[in-house]
């Protein structure tokens, strides 16, 4: 698959944007580790424009995570036009993406991100105003519609691609149901069919695993799938989900340096430590272990765990390496237990 000149290639699984989440450390990993491409979390468009330094270093970009997009969100054509120039002059991103799919509050309420569902004349515009004012490929990221009753993806797409977009992501959700609910891919199946349209279409919501990505390539025909929610504390989904698609075993020997076998709970275990150290090298001691907090809390490689509760907690408490990577080895040692004991826990 291809935006403009940027091959992909087959069947791509990319890292969803995901503020606080997707900073240059994770998307790093997430590349090393299968990801196709990833995002940067959305960065606001009239922050940019008056260069506050805390959104600028967001476009912090390493050419070991290439193709990597950045994403912008806010609702006044003129600043969106004026902050996707800054991105490309300080960023030189491989894809610009335009956020019209966050729901929350403080975004969708003040009628940016999916707030723009509710005004699609302006919604357009913005989007032109970018495509014209850069020369990277530019994508949108947005959802099926403001609610149930205004399912607009199927001609909002159509818009979208006339304004030149070059690629679309679409939440197989509304608005209104936030992160409720079952995401629904059939839509974005009817976009995929549609024989006007011709940008690559990229599925998002609940895909968790190879054999849902399997079946939104095969059954949907989308040409991209993207992970959101199912990489918290498990980068090693993008190898799980290219192994699947493949069938072969993408090598990974160069991505985190122990002996342990790819995919074995010894060398998750060795890929968490290194997402704490890569936060910490950026952000110092306390602050990348408070940002590693939600990895660690989410990680799938401690469930199972008989009498977990008290010693997750006391991870989730730590507040050094020496003793965070203590606990963690106790875990470990837990769990290695339980499997000999019980060996599918
Ligand atoms: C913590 C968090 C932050 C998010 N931030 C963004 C964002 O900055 N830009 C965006 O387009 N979507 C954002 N999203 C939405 C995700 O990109 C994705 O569309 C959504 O989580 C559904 O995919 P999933 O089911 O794979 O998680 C965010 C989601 C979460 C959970």
């Amino acid at each position: 698959m291809k935006i403009r000149n940027i091959d992909l290639g087959p069947r791509p699984v990319l890292l969803a944007p995901m503020e606080d989440v997707t900073d240059i450390g994770f998307r790093l990993l997430c590349r090393s580790l299968g990801a196709s491409m990833v995002y940067s979390e959305f960065v606001a468009s009239d922050a940019l424009v008056r260069m506050v330094g805390k959104s600028l270093d967001k476009l912090r970009v390493s050419p070991d995570e290439r193709p990597v997009a950045i994403q912008i969100y806010g609702k006044d054509p003129i600043a969106m036009r004026d902050a996707a120039q800054i991105v490309v002059e300080k960023a030189h991103p491989d894809v610009l993406d335009l956020n019209f799919g966050c729901p929350v509050k403080r975004v969708a309420g003040k009628g940016a991100g999916a707030g723009l569902l509710q005004n699609i004349p302006l919604l357009l515009d913005i989007t032109r105003h970018v495509v014209d004012a850069v020369s990277v490929p530019v994508t949108a990221k947005t959802r099926l519609g403001w609610d149930s009753e205004h399912l607009v993806i199927t001609s909002l797409a159509e818009q979208l691609q006339d304004c030149g977009i070059e690629a679309l992501t679409i939440h197989g959700r509304t608005r209104a149901q936030m992160y409720q609910g079952q995401a629904d891919h059939s839509l974005i199946g009817e976009v995929r069919r549609n024989p006007r349209i011709h940008i690559p279409i990229i599925a998002n919501g609940d895909i968790a695993d190879g054999k849902t990505a399997q079946r939104l390539f095969d059954d949907l025909g989308v040409d991209a799938v993207m992970v959101g929610r199912a990489t918290f504390g498990c980068p090693w989904i993008f190898k799980e989900i290219r192994d699947h698609l493949d069938g072969t075993s993408l090598d990974v020997s160069q991505a985190i340096s122990t002996d342990a076998a790819p995919l074995s709970d010894a060398w998750k275990l060795a890929v968490l430590k290194q997402q704490v150290n890569l936060s910490v090298e950026r952000c110092g001691e306390r602050s990348g272990i408070l940002h590693s907090r939600r990895h660690l809390a989410a990680t799938p490689l401690f469930k199972g765990i008989p009498d977990f509760r008290p010693l997750r907690i006391a991870i989730l408490r730590a507040e050094t390496t020496e003793e965070l990577f203590a606990l963690m080895d106790e875990a470990f040692q837990k769990l290695c237990a339980a499997r000999e004991h019980k060996p599918n826990v």
